[in-house]
């Protein structure tokens, strides 16, 4: 983590939690976090499931913890029956939306270009993208991680001017470390991390590259957060399992 970048916890609920659960984690997160340092010096946000988007808005609303949507389509309206547009996810009081999660891409067919669309389509908008990447455990056992990382950020920005990049996040989630328990060594995370902003650089500019937030995820836990955090190149965190109890994620929220 660098001082001159602002890390950003985000909490990734995916399909758990009904309106009334998303209600009470959210009113139990606001209560542990409110008026302590941590929002002062961090950005923090969840992002719960389509339903509970509007009632955890509401409970959050004042207390600095953002709201964010899992997914999105790239179209403003029309008929796309179960799709949500980048406007109503505004709507719901949502600031940021994440892109491209490996479970959209293993699961739900999502490839670069339509990441690359998406990612248009926030970039329109008031709204912050954060921008999965990440490679599963036969590409990195076959030495590829690198290439697959790089073609995955180069297929997501196609066609995006670099001048319209200015408040992007990225976030590495290695698919071999997501729900599994295996977290990638702070070592293999910084690393590749450093590689994405050296990418970043060439592709847009060193000042770009310099403050754009990259995002650790997997397996990230209140044990394993800090060490991960004081990394140079690591901005922050997108936390699954362990963000759904209050507890658990205000002390990741609040690593030292
Ligand atoms: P995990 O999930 O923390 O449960 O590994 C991270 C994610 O998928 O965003």
């Amino acid at each position: 983590m660098s001082h001159q970048r602002k890390p950003i916890i985000a909490a990734n609920w995916k399909m758990f939690k009904t309106v009334s659960e998303a209600r009470e984690t959210a009113v139990r997160l606001k209560a542990l976090l409110d008026g302590g340092p941590a929002l002062q010096s961090r950005e923090v946000l969840v992002c719960p499931a389509f339903t509970a988007l509007a009632a955890v808005h509401e409970v959050l609303s004042g207390s600095g913890i953002q709201v964010g949507g899992q997914n999105l389509h790239w179209e403003d309206e029309g008929a796309f029956t179960g799709e949500i547009s980048a406007g109503m996810l505004l709507d719901c009081g949502c600031r940021y939306a994440l892109l491209g999660h490996s479970e959209r891409r293993q699961y739900f067919f999502e490839t670069d270009e339509t990441v690359s669309r998406k990612l248009r389509a926030v970039l329109s908008t008031p709204l912050i993208p954060i921008l999965c990447v990440g490679e599963s455990l036969s590409q990195r056992e076959s030495g590829r991680a690198e290439e697959v990382i790089q073609g995955q950020l180069s297929g997501a920005l196609a066609g995006v001017e670099a001048s319209g990049l200015g408040g992007l996040v990225v976030a590495y989630e290695p698919v071999w470390a997501i729900g599994t328990g295996m977290t990638a060594t702070p070592d293999i995370a910084d690393q590749v991390h450093g590689i994405i902003r050296e990418w970043l650089a060439r592709r847009c500019s060193a000042d770009m590259a310099a403050a754009t937030r990259i995002l650790y995820g997997g397996s990230v836990k209140p044990a394993n957060a800090g060490e991960l955090m004081s990394r140079e190149n690591i901005d922050g965190a997108l936390v699954g399992g362990a963000s759904l109890d209050a507890e658990s994620f205000s002390r990741i929220v609040e690593f030292k």
